[in-house]
């Protein structure tokens, strides 16, 4: 047994690494390696989860963003992005669809839509859980300030999924404006834990300028902050954006970090995620078998979908 397989096992044994280790591990990926941590995190999920794959209905309702993040293809500076918000009946349409085949949790997912103020929100969410009362409901808007988290919740919101994106307050300056920050990314996740949200961070795989040491800090962050949910995916460049011409995450190393994400939180909630079947055709197949055990289809109506796109 090497070493990296050594620091493998400490971290199944100790839930914990110290960040050197982090680095090292990443930095040391190899395919056996890889494979070493996929028969260790498919025993874990096993464990806790049987062969259950939660599904949950991703219903985007609004493409508007009044944020310029350089990655994301509906950042405000993109004119060539045909812009839509779903009304309240075409949201509860969707999770009636969604109902009908089965789902229990629906996820609202927009850009950072001023238009969405809190008493529309609050309206909406009160309709879905009035209109679905067994149903959870996930709400993916952004920053918000901590009254406005405080209402949704107290309107019915179960869940919050909100990436941080990156920990590191430098590299999370490379893949934003200014006016954006890491502190205040990561004070919002406090705070939605805080009200009693069940939350999920997460971040972009190969994101411009990411380092091993910069995702060892990403990982200490996920073991301080014991997320329920970790949404991770490649980075995929965006025509449109300042980022057009970086090269993408790969597969393999986004694969490798669903393993290490499942051996650090043996029951976290791990989607494998959209972007993740977007650079593999069965980059989500594969993400199951690497430690993730969330899928979340795609309840939005067909003809918004293509203005959507985030990469
Ligand atoms: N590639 C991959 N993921 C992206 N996201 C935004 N833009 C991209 C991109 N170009 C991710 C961000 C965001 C989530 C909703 O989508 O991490 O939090």
């Amino acid at each position: 047994m090497d070493d990296l397989q050594q620091l493998v096992q400490k971290l199944q044994n100790t839930r914990h690494l110290e960040k050197e280790e982090w680095a090292a591990l990443i930095r040391g990926r190899t395919d056996i390696l890889a494979e070493y941590v996929f028969s260790l995190t498919r025993k874990e999920r096993h464990q806790y989860y049987g062969h259950d794959v939660y599904i949950r209905g991703l219903i985007e309702f609004t493409n508007y963003c009044k944020n310029d993040c350089y990655y994301c293809g509906i950042r405000k500076s993109n004119a060539g992005v045909m812009r839509y918000r779903l009304d309240e009946e075409q949201i509860l349409s969707c999770c009636s669809a969604g109902y009908a085949l089965g789902f229990r949790t629906f996820v609202l997912q927009g850009g950072e839509d001023g238009w969405f103020t809190d008493e529309r929100m609050v309206r909406i969410v009160g309709a879905i859980k009035s209109r679905f009362p067994d149903c959870a409901v996930t709400l993916s808007i952004g920053e918000r300030s901590k009254e406005s988290y405080q209402a949704l919740f107290q309107a019915g919101a179960d869940r919050y999924l909100l990436r941080h994106e990156t920990f590191s307050a430098a590299h999370y300056s490379l893949l934003h404006p200014s006016s954006l920050t890491a502190a205040s990314r990561q004070k919002c996740l406090w705070t939605l834990k805080d009200i009693g949200y069940q939350v999920g961070a997460g971040f972009m795989v190969g994101a411009p300028g990411q380092t091993p040491e910069y995702l060892a800090e990403d990982l200490l962050f996920l073991e301080k902050l014991k997320p329920h949910m970790v949404g991770i995916g490649p980075f995929i460049p965006h025509h449109a954006t300042p980022f057009a011409g970086e090269p993408a995450g790969t597969l393999e190393e986004t694969l490798f970090l669903l393993g290490l994400i499942r051996l650090l939180l043996p029951k976290v909630l791990l989607p494998a995620t959209t972007a993740l079947g977007t650079i593999a055709p069965n980059g989500r197949e594969l993400g199951i078998l690497s430690g993730a055990n969330v899928i979340m289809p795609n309840l939005s109506p067909a003809n918004v979908r293509e203005n959507y796109t985030l990469y």
